[in-house]
């Protein structure tokens, strides 16, 4: 039985819920994306207080830590893909240091707008811009980053084979990339309590804290409805990265994917 029927969320009103249906991919790509930049746009306010109560604060440290395995040159140039309100993209900011640049991509600009100011508030706006593009066409020349980053993003992209094909692109050869993306979890204990939380709680609390109906109704959706970490792990190379390798966080909830950019580095 998918999990999704175990916690009741099918019931005839949540069955037609967008939310529910975008996260099972009922809908054409094309809706998909409407659907998802519609999202951000409209959470962006509540979104980094709605992912720090929702994680309990988890997520800040794995976003460290997919930060530290990456190991940015120093000066270097880093990509941050779905950069959002900018977590990643100043972590990596820090890495790459005075000499370095980010460039963070979205397409949502309420996501942006916030990623600007905090990146100002930081003091390392002249490090970090953030620009609005979309991960399946990035406005980027190829072969332009050391090292990219995805936290949490490829899942909610309309194409997400199509966005991989870009970050190989834009990297240089040897470059390399990490992904931050949920996973399944091996310990059937944790798994039942994290499953029993996530359609609990999380699209309750989610919609106290955005105002969204169901956004944190399309988050635990699209999560079961994404690849396990070896099937992403095959997604990568068939994109045609190597040296493909993940770390499981919390036994799988999360996981840091790592990849390289085949050939040399220049
Ligand atoms: C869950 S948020 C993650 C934000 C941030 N990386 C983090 O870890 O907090 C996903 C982000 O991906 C962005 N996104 C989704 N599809 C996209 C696309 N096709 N192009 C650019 N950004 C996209 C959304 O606007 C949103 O800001």
């Amino acid at each position: 039985m998918p999990l999704t029927e175990q916690y009741g969320v099918t019931s005839r009103r949540r069955r037609g819920a967008t939310g529910d249906r975008v996260g099972r991919g009922l809908i054409s790509d094309v809706a998909k994306t409407r659907y998802v930049r519609g999202m951000f746009n409209a959470i962006a306010p509540r979104y980094d207080l709605a992912n720090t109560l929702l994680s309990a604060g988890f997520h800040l440290t794995w976003k460290r830590r997919a930060v530290r395995l990456l190991r940015a040159p120093a000066p270097g140039r880093a990509l941050d893909l779905c950069c959002g309100t900018g977590d990643l993209a100043l972590l990596l900011a820090r890495q790459v240091g005075r000499g370095g640049t980010v460039v963070g991509i979205d397409f949502s600009e309420a996501m942006l707008h916030i990623g600007r100011r905090r990146a100002t508030a930081a003091g390392l706006h002249r490090i970090c811009q953030f620009v609005l593009g979309d991960a399946e066409a990035l406005p980027l020349a190829d072969g332009a980053f050391d090292v990219a980053t995805v936290g949490f993003g490829i899942r909610n992209v309309g194409r997400p084979a199509a966005a991989l094909g870009e970050l190989r692109r834009v990297l240089q050869p040897g470059g390399r990339l990490a992904v931050l993306e949920f996973g399944r979890p091996s310990n059937a204990a944790l798994r039942a309590v994290y499953d029993a939380y996530s359609f609990a709680v999380v699209p309750r609390v989610g919609r106290a804290l955005t105002g969204h109906q169901d956004a944190y109704l399309y988050l635990p959706t699209s999560i079961r409805h994404w690849p396990d970490q070896d099937q992403f792990a095959d997604a990568l190379r068939r994109a045609g990265f190597a040296n493909v390798r993940y770390v499981n966080l919390l036994t799988g909830v999360a996981v840091i994917h790592l990849a390289t950019r085949p050939g040399d580095a220049r």
